[in-house]
């Protein structure tokens, strides 16, 4: 059985690899329709740290950054996230970036609020339960999960459909406040989609 240090070694060269060869067709070149929806309705904590799990290039990263927002980024690969630091120096702007994996990661503090975009979807579902267990450890009590849950109706993947009938049982009650829902959002490639959701963890 593989350890979870070379399960991240073998995540790392994947995820690495794609950037490295510029095959990242997730990679929307802007920030996407579901944040662009979570902004205008003013979700994100003002005054919170908000966490953006498996950024990539991080288009949604520079965009809090540059309206104000404290914002910090985590990606087990290091190509996008030197790239996403090289734009925010050009613009001035600030933001915590951290190759890790998520998965394993701890910070010092936790945060007021998740921002999950195609993070979730790239991970097996063999894998999900973690990924359950890292947003409830990484967010304080009363925090926010904002998500974007991928929606491609397909049995393979990545990106792997994230079923709400299967999310409510990751996300279950007894740990999270299923508080409000938005129309489903386009994604890069139709006919796939996001719906929104904000999740608060108990
Ligand atoms: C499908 S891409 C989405 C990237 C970005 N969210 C976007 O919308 O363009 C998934 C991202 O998760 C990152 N990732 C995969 N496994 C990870 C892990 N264990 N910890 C942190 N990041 C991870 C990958 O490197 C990749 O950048």
């Amino acid at each position: 059985m593989k350890c979870r240090k070379q399960e991240e070694k073998a995540h790392r060269v994947h995820w690495e690899g794609k950037y490295v060869e510029g095959y990242i067709p997730w990679d929307r070149g802007d920030v996407s329709a579901g944040f662009r929806l979570f902004l205008e309705e003013g979700v994100f904590p003002k005054d919170g740290r908000i966490l953006v799990p498996g950024c990539g290039h991080g288009y949604e990263v520079e965009a809090l950054a540059a309206a104000g927002y404290d914002v910090t980024a985590i990606d087990i690969a290091p190509t996008p996230l030197a790239r996403l630091q090289q734009r925010l120096q050009a613009r001035g702007l600030e933001a915590r970036l951290v190759v890790d994996d998520l998965l394993a990661w701890q910070p010092e503090q936790p945060f007021d609020a998740i921002f999950e975009q195609t993070c979730l979807c790239a991970f097996p579902p063999v894998d999900w339960e973690a990924y359950e267990r890292a947003a409830f450890r990484l967010l304080r009590s009363g925090g926010a999960l904002l998500a974007l849950f991928v929606q491609t109706h397909r049995e393979d993947g990545p990106p792997w459909h994230c079923a709400l009938k299967d999310m409510q049982t990751l996300f279950a009650p007894t740990r999270w406040d299923w508080r409000k829902s938005w129309p489903p959002q386009p994604m890069h490639t139709p006919p796939l989609e996001e719906i929104p959701w904000m999740l608060i963890r108990k």
